[in-house]
């Protein structure tokens, strides 16, 4: 199959990548688009066969759900039942933007989208791309991110394209996306809410609201399925480095100093060695975290024997960052 890349400059070109979405996703096909957290591999959320198609060409387990996107708060009651109140203010803050929550799944919607499960994944868009398609259809769309399982969530259009190329017809090129990392999953169906995913939507923003909100603790079952798989892994072996920076780039230098020339480096703080081949990104999480997965995605190609990652502090938009940092780590170093 040719994948066609349609690059977003101005408001004629947005008008053509929204039809062309729209008629592919109206007959059944699987679109490439971006959000404001990362691109989005779409479908009609009520098309079992479209749905399906997402996971063959993600190569994604079956039993992974999907999170199902609306523009428009009408389309909620669709998707979801029992929405608690306090969600509803979590709703009047967040939305739109990266605020993913779990609700009592509606029977309407086909068991594919959910994996099977009787609760479902719902998100607002911000996106003016996502939402102008999701408008067109009028029909909410399923999407996970636009990668293939396991790697690193896309937050380049040409990221999608290495990873999905010949296997979806349109990928919708609107450059970097906003945040940079995947929304935040917060659990309503059981009490205190709780939140399986990190992202930047922080705790601190929540707790505002809500202080007995945590962060899910890992018992026996695992709550959000996507949590038991190996994620945001580059092909590269990836060592994190945990603690204080003044500490971590010592022990950085130290490691890639042994062997220069098959290390690379992401880092914020400190200096590095000149032969090293590296990417420094800024040190504030907020700045940081829309250039982590592209940075990750770039020493890959680089094609070392490992990659090595200064850890971020783990407030804010830093608890986010190291939740994709651990998962994509073979080794962390404390
Ligand atoms: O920002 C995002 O959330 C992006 C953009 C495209 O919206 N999407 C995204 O989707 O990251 P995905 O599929 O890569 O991650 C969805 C996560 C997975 O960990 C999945 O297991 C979890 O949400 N999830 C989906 N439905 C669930 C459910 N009913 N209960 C618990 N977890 C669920
Ligand atoms: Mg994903």
């Amino acid at each position: 199959m040719d994948t066609e890349v349609i690059k977003i400059i101005n408001t004629n070109t947005l008008k053509s990548a929204v039809s062309k979405a729209g008629e592919l996703l109206l007959a059944g096909e699987i679109v490439a688009l971006p959000t404001e957290t990362v691109y989005g591999l779409a479908a009609d959320a009520f098309n079992a066969d479209a749905v399906g198609k997402i996971f063959t060409a993600k190569q994604r387990p079956a039993d992974n759900p999907l999170i199902v996107h609306i523009d428009s708060i009408n389309q909620l009651d669709d998707i979801a039942t029992d929405v608690p109140n306090e969600a509803k203010v979590l709703i009047d803050k967040f939305w739109p933007g990266p605020l993913s929550f779990v609700f009592k799944k509606n029977p309407k919607l086909p068991e594919i989208t959910t994996a099977g499960l009787d609760t479902v994944v719902v998100r607002m868009v911000k996106h003016e791309v996502a939402k102008a398609v999701i408008r067109h259809i009028n029909r909410p769309i399923a999407a996970p991110s636009a990668n293939t399982s396991g790697k690193v969530s896309p937050t380049k259009a040409e990221y999608v394209y290495d990873d999905l190329s010949g296997k979806i017809p349109l990928i919708i090129d609107a450059g970097e996306t906003e945040f940079g990392l995947e929304s935040t999953v917060i659990d309503c169906t059981s009490e205190p809410f709780s939140i399986l995913r990190p992202g930047s939507v922080t705790i601190e923003m929540i707790q505002e609201l809500y202080p007995k909100i945590t962060h899910y603790q890992k018992q026996n079952k695992i709550k959000s399925p996507g949590m038991k798989y190996r994620h945001y892994s580059p092909t590269t072996p990836l060592i994190l480095f945990t603690g204080p920076p003044t500490e971590t780039i010592k022990k950085i230098n130290k490691y890639a100093e042994k062997n220069p020339s098959n290390t690379s480096v992401l880092y914020h703080t400190g200096t590095l060695s000149a032969e090293i081949k590296s990417i420094k990104i800024p040190y504030a999480s907020e700045s940081a975290a829309p250039l982590i997965f592209a940075a990750l995605r770039e020493l890959d190609k680089q094609n070392q024997k490992v990659i090595l990652v200064q850890g971020f502090e783990t407030t804010h938009v830093g608890i986010a960052i190291m939740n994709r940092l651990e998962k994509a780590a073979t080794e962390i170093i404390k």
